[in-house]
């Protein structure tokens, strides 16, 4: 299986990030830029959902129009705490979108992906799930998410981040080769600490002004 990575590098998504990139950022703005990027590539990323036709009435006539299909609602999943950035913005253009959490930290010394809390919605096996988190960096928290999301058998599985280290995106599609990345941009290398580089720096800190 060709394991698929789509780089989605609209100037508009480029130009915001680099913004983000900026040590000198505020954290509101690189909220908003956050939300922004997240709403660039939900597009992107949402360009196969299926469509049903629907008979409606416009002011003018009947006709049959496109519509998503309503008994299919999308499922994201963030990997807490800085995936909550990029579902902010994923919601606002997909409201009724389903939630799901997962709550992974890092062991800083061996950098594993430890689970502290994991819900998502009942009938994720009729659902398409986008597991959302800015960094993918060792891609040890996006493979401990992904194993523990298809052990209930979801319908689809994206892996949706705003930067991709090379490293990471080969561990995951080691891991899994069926599950596509999207990402606005892939980074030159990860640190010894586990950090992108050049990337942003440590997003949830960043995203909620913590250090
Ligand atoms: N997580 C982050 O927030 N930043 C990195 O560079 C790597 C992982």
């Amino acid at each position: 299986m060709q394991a698929e990575i789509h780089v989605i590098d609209h100037p508009l998504i480029q130009h915001k990030l680099t913004l983000m990139r900026k040590a000198e950022t505020s954290t509101a703005k690189f909220r908003a830029l956050l939300k922004e990027i997240s709403l660039l590539l939900a597009y992107e990323v949402t360009r196969d959902l299926p469509l049903k036709t629907e008979q409606i009435d416009t002011p003018i006539a009947s006709t049959n129009a496109p519509m998503l299909a309503p008994d299919k609602k999308l499922v994201i999943v963030s990997i807490l705490r800085a995936g909550q950035g990029i579902l902010d913005g994923m919601l606002e253009l997909m409201p009724s979108a389903r939630v799901g959490h997962i709550g992974l930290y890092r062991d800083p010394k061996t950098l594993t992906a430890i689970e502290y809390y994991f819900k998502v919605p009942d009938e994720v096996e009729k659902r398409d799930v986008l597991i959302v988190d800015p960094m993918l960096a060792t891609g040890n928290s996006a493979i401990a998410a992904v194993d523990r999301l298809k052990a209930i058998n979801p319908y689809s599985l994206k892996f949706v981040c705003l930067l991709a280290a090379p490293e990471g995106i080969e561990h995951f599609h080691s891991q899994h080769p069926d599950v596509p990345i999207y990402t606005a941009a892939i980074d030159d290398r990860l640190d010894e600490h586990g950090y992108i580089v050049p990337g942003l720096g440590d997003a949830g800190d960043r995203l909620f002004g913590t250090r």
